[in-house]
């Protein structure tokens, strides 16, 4: 699980571990890895089932060590989640340069790097599922997202692609599209007024249900919004 420190990700291994599952979380900041999985173990009761890694996804030597720690620790890989993802709210003209390769490098290189990465383990397994985390806005493009909205897109595309290319060799590829939901993505405060959107639990509750879909079954694109929107 890819950015599982906060927010969707952190919801998500919660919801694995409570099913059983062992879960490697991974992000780039230590501290805050290491902190979200003693919550996990001390939430779930499941101290031997959850490994905090450090790791970029932007970096493929970063992945490929957090993949062997992961198969060192667990036995093998079952399920990869792609959820770690960055966005900024900025016209293009204002956007720096590496602000542009922060996002294109995080959401949909990072994305490259652990599909390549877990391809031979979950072959190696005879099966297997890979899940990322896209969004609305690679299908509703909006002024000053550019960026994200491009970076989503094009996540939406390699997964369409890469389930096709696995599909045969028994690994199911979908991406789940979410609405606004209640974290800290973009430096976003956890503000009041902002009831209306989805808790990360709701996030959580469709990757769950999408693993329990029996083998012959493949729900490769799943969209979730909030039923009542702010109104504009
Ligand atoms: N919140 C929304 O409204 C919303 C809507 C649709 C889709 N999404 C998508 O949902 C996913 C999760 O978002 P969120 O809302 O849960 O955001 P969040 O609270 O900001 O969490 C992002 C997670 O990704 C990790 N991360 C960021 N860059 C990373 C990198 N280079 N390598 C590894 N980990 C990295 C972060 O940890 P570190 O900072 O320590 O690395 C953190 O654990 C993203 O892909 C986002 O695009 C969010």
């Amino acid at each position: 699980m890819t950015g599982g420190s906060r927010g969707i990700g952190f919801a998500v291994a919660d919801a694995l571990l409570r099913r059983g599952d062992a879960v490697a979380i991974a992000a780039t900041s230590s501290e805050r890895v290491r902190d979200a999985a003693r919550e996990l173990a001390v939430r779930c009761g499941a101290a031997d089932r959850v490994l905090p890694l450090t790791c970029d996804v932007r970096d493929a030597g970063s992945v490929d060590v957090a993949m062997s720690a992961t198969v060192a620790r667990f036995g093998g890989i079952d399920v990869l989640i792609n959820n770690a993802g960055v966005g900024t709210g900025a016209p293009i003209v204002d956007l720096s340069h590496d602000e542009w390769r922060r996002i294109i490098d995080t959401n949909i290189t990072g994305v490259y790097h652990c599909c390549k990465a877990v391809i031979p383990h979950l072959r190696t397994r005879g099966c297997g599922w890979i899940i990322s985390v896209s969004s609305l806005a690679g299908n509703n493009p909006f002024a000053g997202g550019a960026a994200y909205c491009a970076s989503k897109a094009a996540l939406n595309a390699f997964s369409e692609a890469l389930m096709q290319e696995l599909r045969h060799d028994n690994i199911r590829v979908s991406y789940v599209l979410p609405g606004s939901v209640a974290t800290e993505f973009s430096g976003r405060a956890t503000d009041a007024g902002g009831e209306w959107r989805l808790l990360p639990e709701d996030i959580a509750e469709v990757i769950v249900d999408l693993l329990a879909h029996p083998a012959r079954s493949l729900p490769s694109r799943v969209e979730i919004r909030p039923s009542r929107p702010q109104k504009s």
